[in-house]
């Protein structure tokens, strides 16, 4: 018992030593253009299912959720602060989500993990928490409140295979950029409010001039 005993206390002394070393010779390439290796990345992925899991397994699903209120709603959010980062139908691909490590999931065919149905109490949890380094944030932060995310997830469970036009309806028939859910629309965002309801009148929503058009600053191959 007593080997036993030793030899584990030997193996995590030995492991968390080597870890420090490792960590301490800067061996490890923090840029995010370097994918981490499979086996890392799935040990990553694993810890924060299992976390996210727990946390959101008490979670109350709102009696009112499938109220397309809801829907109606969370589409302008989303098309505010959303779709540089997860995309809208028929949008390719953003300047920002080419370059974030993990790749945000493309929520519209949410090509990236399909074996994941979408499961709203884990899709709130995320959107008011963010998720630890990887470039999903915690709104809840920026003052969004819980009927607003809720609002966000029952968006966010419409858009897998939504048709653009569809998708059009719902943002122009939304409050636009508004942080109150169920009672309350407006509460402080003003300035975010009237410009992102100016943008939704001005651009043509989801188009790639929704995020910028690429002709408006070189990138290097053309000038700088
Ligand atoms: C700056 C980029 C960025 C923005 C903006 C952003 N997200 Fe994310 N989001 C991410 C990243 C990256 C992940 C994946 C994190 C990971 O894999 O660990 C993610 C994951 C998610 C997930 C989980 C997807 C899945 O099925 O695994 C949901 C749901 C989500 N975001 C919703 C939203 C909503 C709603 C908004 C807008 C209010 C938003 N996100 C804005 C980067 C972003």
């Amino acid at each position: 018992m007593n080997k036993i005993l030793i030899g584990a206390l030997t193996t995590i002394v030995f492991g968390a030593g080597t870890a420090t070393i490792v960590a301490a010779s800067g061996l490890i390439d923090m840029g995010a253009d370097t994918p981490h290796n499979p086996l890392v990345y799935k040990a990553l992925e694993f810890g924060r299912e299992r976390s996210i899991a727990r946390r959101a397994a008490d979670l109350k699903v709102p009696d009112d959720f499938g109220n397309p209120e809801r829907v109606r709603r969370g589409a302008g959010n989303y098309d505010a602060m959303c779709i540089d980062c997860h995309l809208a139908p028929e949008m390719s691909d953003s300047e920002i989500r080419k370059g974030l490590y993990p790749r945000p999931p493309n929520l519209v065919t949410q090509a990236q993990m399909p074996e994941l149905s979408r499961d709203s109490a884990r899709d709130f949890w995320i959107i008011k928490h963010g998720i630890k380094a990887s470039g999903m944030p915690a709104w809840s932060k920026g003052g969004m409140d819980d009927e607003a995310i809720w609002d966000l997830a029952a968006f966010v469970q419409k858009l897998p295979g939504l048709a653009k036009a569809d998708y059009d309806q719902l943002v122009a028939a939304s409050d636009g950029h508004a942080h109150g859910g169920v009672n309350d629309h407006v509460d402080g965002h003003d300035e975010h409010e009237s410009s992102s309801a100016v943008n939704t009148a001005l651009k043509p929503v989801g188009s790639p001039a929704a995020v910028h058009s690429h002709d408006d600053h070189g990138h290097g191959t053309h000038k700088h």
